[in-house]
């Protein structure tokens, strides 16, 4: 085997970067999260893997609600102030402001190109961490980040975190037709 064992920190990279709001105590709470993926399609639902011991968990089981908002690689300085400052000393609130959906329990961030609101519905336990399953209510976005209906990230402009190199990235270049770029390979 040529290959060289690594890190086991480096496992799944790049990783979209989002800012995740909640309200804890009604007042609007933001946290930095990459750990975030979607685990259903119908209906959708997104999974974020929290740490225990931040002030956001008990917030979200309070409101039942979360919302994710992708922010855009020129928001790098207060994504990163989002994930190192915690709401029990800080208002992360005052950088942004702050709008609402369908659900009062889920504050949303203007200023991020788009945001996905959910509703809590599971909770599962891990050692360290909970994850949170929400299933989505509703995504907003401005009309300037579009491109026939649907985000184009070359507006958006997504922000990427890689873990290991401990480092923010932007979106790369197109390289192929998802769902198409491999049929040529399948054999008859
Ligand atoms: C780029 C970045 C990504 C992060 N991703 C996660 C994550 O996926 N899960 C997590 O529990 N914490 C993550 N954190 C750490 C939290 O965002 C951070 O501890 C935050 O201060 C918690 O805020 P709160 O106490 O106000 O809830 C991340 C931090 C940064 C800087």
């Amino acid at each position: 085997m040529d290959k060289v064992e690594i890190s086991s920190e480096t496992i799944l990279y790049p990783m979209p970067c989002c800012i995740v709001g909640t309200l804890v105590d009604n007042r609007p709470n933001y946290l930095a999260v990459a750990w975030l993926t979607m685990v259903n399609p119908k209906p959708p639902c997104i999974g974020i893997a929290l740490n225990k011991v931040h002030y956001s968990n008990g917030g979200i089981r309070q409101s039942g609600s979360f919302s994710v908002n992708i922010p855009s690689a020129d928001m790098v300085e207060v994504t990163d102030y989002c994930g190192v400052v915690s709401g029990r000393r800080y208002d992360k609130s005052k950088e942004f402001e702050t709008f609402y959906g369908k659900s009062s329990g889920a504050p949303m961030i203007k200023e991020c190109p788009y945001n996905v609101e959910c509703r809590l519905i599971n909770v599962v336990d891990l050692p360290s961490n909970e994850l949170f399953i929400g299933e989505v209510l509703a995504v907003y976005s401005d009309e300037r980040y579009l491109t026939e209906g649907v985000p184009d990230m070359k507006k958006v402009n997504p922000l990427i975190l890689s873990m290991p190199e401990r480092s923010y990235l932007a979106l790369g270049r197109r390289v192929g037709s998802a769902w198409e770029a491999g049929r040529k390979l399948i054999r008859k």
